[in-house]
């Protein structure tokens, strides 16, 4: 299916600089054979992961939480912090996930090819080195610093279009014994909640059990544990091994019958998801043209990545959303890619309560509904339209 022309999620842009502003078709397929979710069409890495990429892990506190939560998770099966005890992460960030272990006297390194969070990362101590992670990379690292006990990602292994590649350098890098753990957001919870705003250039795969298994399979990587995680609105942390070096959990099992039972390996499942999102797309609009009609103010909370989706296949412009609300410095002062709605700090929606919320960050809803208990209290209320269009 098509959701017609996009321009970069995060490419924030400065007010009357729109010239040249990059768009392309943003077109996910399915593919029957290996079970893979995936854009057709990816812009060039260099498009978005740069010096001025504007998503900071670390401004959330629930991410902190989690982070925190992952790190320990992932301290449970891999050795003691040694000398000889090494973990990797593939885009680390500002360093959220990875301080974790430098804290716990681990061997460390991070793999971030945007600058500017790299740079938070490397101020706080945390060792980390600015560049695209691959085959090549793989082999040099391991000649300069040996292999590693654990190769972790979040958010990160379905932002990379040249998988095999990763997932041979990923086979390289690790010891016999090591595991790879990663999360992203996840298929069934996709399909499930017709959240099609995870589909946007950085996510060129939605993965599923099925389709890790095999495009990792491909490099000699087991499937060996899964666990859902609640965040991004829903995601799965993936736990990889060499074949045959670790025991397979009954998870594994499970999850890959659960996602025959949910229909995720037949083409008719993304057809009727295509309809789905079709009508998400009207009865938005439809609500949204209702509260202009009516006078009332909208603004939006959370100038998210998948934001620019939901506004650019919906052709949400200013006229009926008068700005966005969000927390990251780089993106205020700025307009949103393609629709060009400014964006602005939470102060300007503390200052004078629009009527109506529409909740981008809809994924970060509990945090934001506890911290934003006064706009409910003077009357505002909450739009949200995953899975269902609700105003609450
Ligand atoms: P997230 O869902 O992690 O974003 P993405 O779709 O980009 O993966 O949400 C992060 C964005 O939401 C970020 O721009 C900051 C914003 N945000 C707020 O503005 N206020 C908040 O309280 C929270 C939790 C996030």
């Amino acid at each position: 299916m098509s959701f017609g022309q996009m321009p970069i999620a995060n490419g924030f842009l400065n007010k009357n600089h729109f010239e040249g502003e990059y768009f392309f078709e943003l077109a996910p397929a399915f593919c029957e054979n290996c079970g893979m979710f995936q854009l057709m069409e990816q812009p060039d890495p260099k498009k978005m992961f740069h010096s001025e990429y504007a998503f900071f892990s670390s401004l959330s506190k629930h991410m902190q939480e989690h982070f925190r939560d992952f790190a320990k998770a992932v301290k449970e099966i891999i050795p003691a912090a040694s000398q000889d005890t090494f973990v990797v992460e593939l885009g680390s960030n500002d360093g959220i996930m990875l301080r974790h272990f430098k804290e716990g006297g681990y061997r460390h390194l991070g793999i971030e090819p945007s600058q500017n969070v790299a740079d938070v990362a490397k101020k706080n101590g945390i060792e980390t080195i600015s560049e695209f992670f691959d085959l090549e990379l793989a082999k040099k690292l391991v000649n300069e610093r040996g292999h590693a006990d654990a190769i972790l990602a979040a958010n990160v292994m379905c932002h990379i279009p040249n998988i095999q590649s990763v997932a041979a350098g990923i086979s390289h890098f690790l010891k016999p014994g090591g595991v790879l753990i990663f999360e992203d957001p996840y298929l069934g919870d996709m399909i499930a909640k017709t959240s099609y705003d995870q589909i946007y250039d950085e996510h060129v795969f939605i993965f599923s059990a099925t389709s890790v298994a095999y495009a990792f399979g491909l490099q000699g990587l087991e499937l060996i544990d899964v666990q859902a995680q609640s965040t991004h609105g829903g995601s799965m942390r993936y736990v990889l091994a060499h074949k045959g070096a670790r025991n397979v959990s009954k998870n594994v099992k499970e999850l890959l019958e659960q996602e025959r039972f949910q229909g995720l390996n037949l083409a008719e499942t993304y057809l009727n998801f295509k309809s789905n999102c079709e009508r998400s797309k009207s009865d938005l609009v439809k609500k949204l043209k209702e509260l202009k009609k009516d006078g009332k103010r909208v603004v939006g909370y959370g100038a998210t990545s998948k934001s620019t989706t939901v506004l650019n296949y919906c052709q949400i412009n200013g006229d009926l959303i008068e700005f966005i609300s969000d927390t990251t410095p780089i993106k205020q002062g700025k307009v949103t890619p393609g629709m060009h709605i400014p964006v602005f700090s939470h102060d300007k929606f503390n200052e004078n309560y629009p009527e109506y919320a529409l909740l981008f960050a809809w994924n970060h809803a509990k945090e934001i509904f506890e911290k934003e208990d006064e706009f409910r209290a003077a009357g505002g209320r909450w739009v949200l339209f995953v899975p269902d269009l609700r105003v609450i």
